[in-house]
């Protein structure tokens, strides 16, 4: 029932009109020999690591940005900060260069952002102003902007009536019956780190580092609550409950309209990689990117629903997925009062099941040729896990819905490798394997630290076929202090969407930034989305020369 069919030509539409593979096919059998020769010839310059504060790209491939932060995308909204997941949904999959962008907008530097400076007070969420949260709150979140190809380059439509930003003031609808801390409408999204596209072509965007925001309720062993205040202070002015985020968020490309899905849990959602069964049921994959927190997979009981189903939580060391249901498994019966807690205190939760302490998860792919679920562990210092690494998930028989599976490392990061803390994942339409990197602002070119020889966060490359299959190719360097994020490729393959963000980020005074990219008059760094074209992109990104040639 929930098995992938490998042995039929099935991608669905849905995955590959908007130029995301995740989904496994057999199309690639179609190679002709002409091609798999192409590709096996094909030499791939790498580059060497670089400290340089310019965005890099390898031999083959170049760049333009699209949109940065505090570009006009109507008479009324800007662009936000720090952008990270990139998803394009085209209007008609007929015109595949046409249609409209989503971009997560993770979290903002007040230094940029609200020109207020952490670092100049002891206590400093008691020295913001009202109006310096406001903006903060306005730059988070999402954009909604109608993107057109004209003459091999993508615009943005300005005004386009579909442009429209979602902010940590948006009123958001609870896609759940019972009312979450009072409220079945919340107030916002924020902490918006990758994401996801639905089959019925809507943007998932997830909750990551929520508690950064407006705090977080911990409990002691007596179910006693306290509040921990987040940094950025939110909750001095707004009295907004932590239990409002930390969820899985769905975004209507059309109207902007959005609902939070309860059923996926509560934690800090990296991304949620969704996969839809041949009876229309969805298992939706998503990781906590916390130290020494779990993998979740949700498995729905009816068709399209990201609602009614149960949550999964892995136990790698046995290869089990962990039901989180409250009604039958006594362990939670005694420590919750119904499956509503169970879902906001998710972490406590899957501890008590035994869930497996990972090292970070953060983005999920499924490889579109075997099937197998890809997961960066992007590190985990308490462990001495300094690198990461990216783990391998086989369902087993290839079900998705299955209860059980195998896990093993498919790549180390470190040395060897050549790569670090591993973060972004994107499958390209032959089913290359692209990687981003995120080595922290604090450890990236610091000597005493074990990521000194990796220098500027990058993006890599893993050929599937060739000389090369196999290996880690770095094809971007990002700019000084910068992390490159959400790596989407457009519907005809020849274009990689990529965020870049927070370039400056170690910047301390605003005169003297430590990244000026993207160059601009103004001397200030800006995270933006580039478009990457180019030679090499088109020459690995084959699938829609085959169809060309079938
Ligand atoms: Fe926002 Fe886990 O990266
Ligand atoms: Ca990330
Ligand atoms: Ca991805
Ligand atoms: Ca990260």
């Amino acid at each position: 029932m929930g098995k992938a069919s490998l042995g039929a030509v099935i991608m669905p539409q849905f995955l590959i009109n908007c130029g995301n593979t995740t989904t496994p096919t057999n199309n690639f059998n179609t190679i002709s020999n002409k091609r798999l020769n192409e590709l096996e010839n094909l030499v791939i310059e790498g580059l060497i690591p670089s400290d340089k504060d310019d965005l890099l790209v390898a031999n083959g491939l170049n760049y333009y940005p699209i949109i940065k932060w505090g570009d006009k995308i109507s008479d009324t909204d800007t662009f936000g900060f720090n952008n990270d997941f990139t998803c394009f949904i085209p209007f008609d999959d007929n015109n595949p260069k046409d249609g409209l962008l989503w971009v997560n907008h993770e979290y903002v530097n007040p230094l940029f952002v609200s020109d207020f400076d952490f670092k100049k007070y002891e206590n400093p969420s008691k020295h913001r102003t009202i109006q310096q949260v406001d903006k903060e709150m306005y730059n988070v979140g999402g954009s909604i902007v109608r993107i057109k190809e004209e003459k091999g380059i993508w615009k943005i439509v300005e005004n386009d009536p579909h442009n429209r930003r979602i902010t940590a003031k948006t009123p958001i609808k609870l896609n759940w019956d019972i009312p979450i801390a009072g409220a079945t409408t919340v107030i916002g999204t924020h902490s918006n780190c990758s994401g996801g596209i639905t089959p019925w072509k809507t943007f998932i965007t997830c909750e990551e580092n929520y508690d950064s925001c407006f705090g977080e309720t911990e409990y002691d062993e007596n179910n006693v609550t306290t509040h921990r205040p987040s940094w950025l202070g939110w909750e001095e002015f707004y009295n907004y409950p932590p239990e409002h985020y930390g969820w899985v968020v769905e975004v209507n490309p059309q109207d902007g309209t959005a609902q939070k899905h309860i059923a996926l849990g509560r934690f800090a959602h990296e991304c949620c990689t969704i996969y839809e069964l041949e009876d229309k049921r969805i298992v939706a994959y998503t990781g906590d990117d916390k130290n020494n927190e779990h993998l979740y997979k949700f498995v729905s009981s009816e068709p399209s629903s990201l609602k009614e189903g149960t949550l999964y939580v892995a136990d790698t060391v046995h290869g089990k997925w962990l039901a989180l249901d409250w009604k039958n498994q006594p362990i939670l019966k005694n420590k919750f009062k119904d499956q509503t807690e169970v879902l906001i205190r998710a972490r406590e939760a899957a501890k008590l099941l035994g869930a497996t302490e990972l090292n970070r998860p953060e983005d999920i792919e499924i490889d579109p040729i075997t099937g197998n679920i890809f997961v960066s562990l992007t590190n985990n210092k308490s462990k001495n896990d300094f690198h990461g690494s990216i783990l391998k998930i086989e369902e087993t028989n290839g079900e998705f819905d299955s209860l059980s599976f195998k896990a093993s490392t498919y790549k180390a990061g470190g040395d060897e490798n050549g790569f670090s803390c591993p973060d972004n994942l994107a499958f390209d339409l032959s089913g290359n394997l692209w990687i981003t990197s995120d080595i922290s602002g604090s450890s990236m070119n610091k000597e005493d630290t074990p990521y000194m020889a990796f220098k500027n966060n990058s993006l890599f490359v893993i050929p599937r076929y060739g000389k090369d299959a196999g290996k880690v190719i770095r094809v971007a360097s990002a700019p000084k202090d910068a992390e490159l994020t959400g790596p989407w490729f457009s519907p005809d393959g020849k274009t990689l969407f990529l965020s870049v963000q927070h370039p400056g980020e170690q910047t301390k005074d605003l005169n003297f930034p430590t990244s000026t990219w993207p160059f601009d008059a103004d001397n200030l760094p800006k995270p933006a989305v580039v478009a990457i074209t180019g030679d090499l992109i088109e020459k690995m990104n084959m699938l829609n020369k085959i169809e060309t040639e079938i």
